[in-house]
């Protein structure tokens, strides 16, 4: 069914800003967008995200990073990775994304947000030339032998529970528009085939 939720109070009315997207794009000289990074613990969205991060403000591109371990810490503190708690996770961060795409901005979100339906979500929040989903291929097996934050280890031996890829599910993006498989490519290689993918879709003008 339809999940848009109303506001509480009748008593709300939406007001205009005076400057439109178009005007704040061609005064940034790019289009925004929402560049939505999924993948599993471990799979290299906090590091890409941030590298784009780094590469587009060598361009004069202006993004911002949103990060799951981040906005946990502020934000989105009261949830948890109940799979109702990883769905608010997923709707505000999409609410906030929006701002971002509307301030003229490029946002780059990196959740692990495994369930396909809260990804739907997101990605009906937008126009579909405003939204890229962006799948961090990375097997399982790899990202537990990377094990940055020794997370799979506490997982495996039951100290998480609904720990991603061990005791809770990840679907596989049936339809991203980008892959970036991270057990193959380095960094470098990554960016380069992410910034050449904007430039292709036309997002720098
Ligand atoms: S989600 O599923 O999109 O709501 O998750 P996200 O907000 O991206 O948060 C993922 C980071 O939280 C840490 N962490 C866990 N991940 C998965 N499952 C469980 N149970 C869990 N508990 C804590 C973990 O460090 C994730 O960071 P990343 O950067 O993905 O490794």
């Amino acid at each position: 069914g339809d999940e848009q939720l109303e506001p509480k109070s009748n008593h709300i009315t939406w007001h205009d800003s005076n400057i439109n997207r178009k005007d704040r794009c061609i005064s940034n000289q790019h289009r925004s967008c929402a560049l939505w990074l999924t993948g599993l613990s471990g799979s290299g969205k906090s590091t890409l995200a941030f590298a784009l991060e780094k590469a587009l403000f060598a361009r004069k591109v202006s993004s911002y990073v949103l990060d799951g371990d981040n906005i946990r810490h502020g934000l989105n503190q009261d949830l948890g990775f109940s799979p109702e708690d990883r769905k608010e996770n997923i709707r505000r961060i999409g609410e906030v994304s929006k701002l971002f795409v509307d301030a003229g901005l490029f946002v780059i979100a990196a959740f692990i947000s495994p369930n396909e339906k809260d990804r739907e979500m997101v990605r009906e929040m937008f126009e579909p030339e405003d939204f890229l989903e962006i799948y961090i291929k990375c097997s399982l097996e790899e990202c537990e032998r990377r094990d940055p934050k020794g997370l799979y280890r506490k997982a495996r031996e039951g100290k998480i529970p609904n720990f991603t890829g061990i005791s809770a599910q990840y679907d596989v993006p049936a339809h991203p528009h980008i892959v970036i498989d991270t057990e193959h490519l380095t960094i470098e290689a990554s960016i380069a085939l992410l910034l050449e993918q904007l430039e292709s879709r036309h997002y720098f003008m």
